[in-house]
C-alpha cells in the first residue's frame, strides 16, 4: 500500500482498496476524540492552510475543526475576491500555491474548475486536499459517507446503492471511483435534459465518467424514477437537482426556481412504503427540497451522523498526510 504520508489526496479515481481501509481504521481511531469534544496535541506542530476559491459551510469548517481536535493551526481564506487570486490580478493556481506552501504543512482546496487542486498539487511541496472542484471530485465526503456506511453497517460489500441527484456532481463521480473497489452494484438516479423544465441541462451521468466505470468494472445501472428502485436499496446517496453550477465561483440564490420533481424526491411516505426497513439515507447537504425536513426524523436518516463525520474523517486524513499515525 502507498504511503500516505506526504500524499495529495485528489480524487479517489485509483484509490485502492486497502487505502480505503487504512483510512476507516484511522478515522475509528480519532472518533471518541471528537465524540468527547477533546483537543489532543497530534498535530501542535503543523498548520492547515484553507484556500476556498467556492462557498462552503461544511467542507472548510470540518477540516478547521479537524486540525483544532488535533491541537494544530488553521490560516487561509474562504473567499477568493479578498485575495489577490480573486481581485483584479487573478492570480494564478501556480502563484498563489508557490505562496500558500510556506504558510502552513497541508492545504486544503476547493475550487469552482476540475482540476485546480491537481494543478496546485504540482507546484506545492506540501500535500493538497481536493476539498471539490468543479463538476471534477469530492474525495474527502465521500470517504466520510462510505466511513458512515461501514460503521453504521459494518460492512461495505455487498450493500446495494442508489443514487439520486444531478449526476454532474463531484461527489457522484468519486463514489461511483470509490464503489469500484467494492463488492456494491449501483443505480444512478437523475434527469434528462428538460426534464426538470425547458432548457434544463442533462444531469444524467457522464458518458466519460460511465466509459471510466465500466473499464472498472463498477456494476452500474441507470433508471428514471426513484420509486422504480428505492425497494432495492441498502444505501441510499441524495444530491439536489436544483442546484447552482459548480463551475462557477459563486451564484445567487435563484428566485424563480422550480420544485424537485417526484422522481428525485425522497419523502416520509416513499420511505414508509418502499424502503427497506434497515437502509440508510444520506445527503452530504446542503439540500433544497429533495429531502423535505419531516425525513430527518425517520428511521433512515442518517446525514447528521454523516455531519459528525466529516469531522472524523479529516481528523484521518489530515493524521495520515502529515505522518502523525505512521
Ligand atoms: N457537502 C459539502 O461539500 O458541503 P459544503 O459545500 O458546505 O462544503
Amino acid at each position: 500500500m502507498r504511503s500516505f504520508l506526504g500524499r495529495d489526496i485528489l480524487a479517489l479515481k485509483d484509490f485502492e482498496r486497502q487505502e480505503f481501509f487504512r483510512v476507516f481504521d484511522v478515522a475509528e481511531q480519532m472518533e471518541p476524540i471528537a465524540r468527547n469534544r477533546r483537543n489532543v496535541d497530534m498535530l501542535k506542530d503543523k498548520t492547515l492552510v484553507t484556500a476556498f476559491y467556492q462557498p462552503s459551510t461544511r467542507t472548510r469548517l470540518a477540516h478547521e475543526a479537524a486540525m483544532h481536535r488535533l491541537g494544530g493551526h488553521v490560516t487561509g481564506f474562504s473567499d477568493a475576491k479578498m485575495t489577490r487570486a480573486g481581485d483584479w490580478y487573478q492570480e494564478s493556481i501556480k502563484d498563489t500555491v508557490k505562496m500558500l506552501e510556506f504558510y502552513g504543512d497541508v492545504i486544503v482546496m476547493r475550487h469552482y474548475q476540475k482540476g485546480a487542486p491537481a494543478e496546485a498539487a504540482m507546484w506545492s511541496s506540501v500535500p493538497i486536499l481536493n476539498g471539490g472542484d468543479g463538476w471534477g471530485e469530492h474525495p474527502t465526503q465521500i470517504l466520510t459517507d462510505l466511513y458512515t456506511v461501514l460503521q453504521q453497517k459494518h460492512h461495505i460489500d455487498g450493500l446495494r446503492w442508489v443514487a439520486v441527484g444531478d449526476m454532474r456532481m463531484r461527489t457522484m463521480h468519486s463514489l461511483g471511483y470509490a464503489l469500484t473497489q467494492f463488492d456494491c452494484p449501483i443505480t444512478f438516479v437523475a434527469p434528462g435534459a428538460d426534464d426538470l423544465f425547458p432548457g434544463s441541462p442533462d444531469m444524467r451521468m457522464p458518458e466519460e465518467y460511465k466509459k471510466d466505470f465500466a473499464s472498472y468494472s463498477l456494476d452500474f445501472r441507470e433508471a428514471e424514477h426513484v420509486e422504480q428502485v428505492i425497494a432495492e436499496a441498502d444505501v441510499i446517496l441524495v444530491e439536489p437537482v436544483i442546484q447552482p453550477d459548480y463551475t462557477k465561483a459563486r451564484q445567487e440564490a435563484a428566485t424563480d426556481y422550480s420544485l424537485t420533481p417526484a422522481n428525485y424526491k425522497i419523502t416520509r411516505e416513499l420511505l414508509a412504503t418502499k424502503a427497506k426497513p434497515d437502509a440508510m439515507l444520506l445527503h452530504s447537504l446542503p439540500r433544497m427540497d429533495e429531502i423535505p425536513l419531516d425525513v430527518d426524523t425517520t428511521r433512515w436518516s442518517r446525514y447528521w451522523q454523516e455531519a459528525f463525520n466529516g469531522v472524523v474523517m479529516r481528523m484521518a486524513l489530515l493524521a495520515l498526510v502529515l505522518g502523525a499515525t505512521e
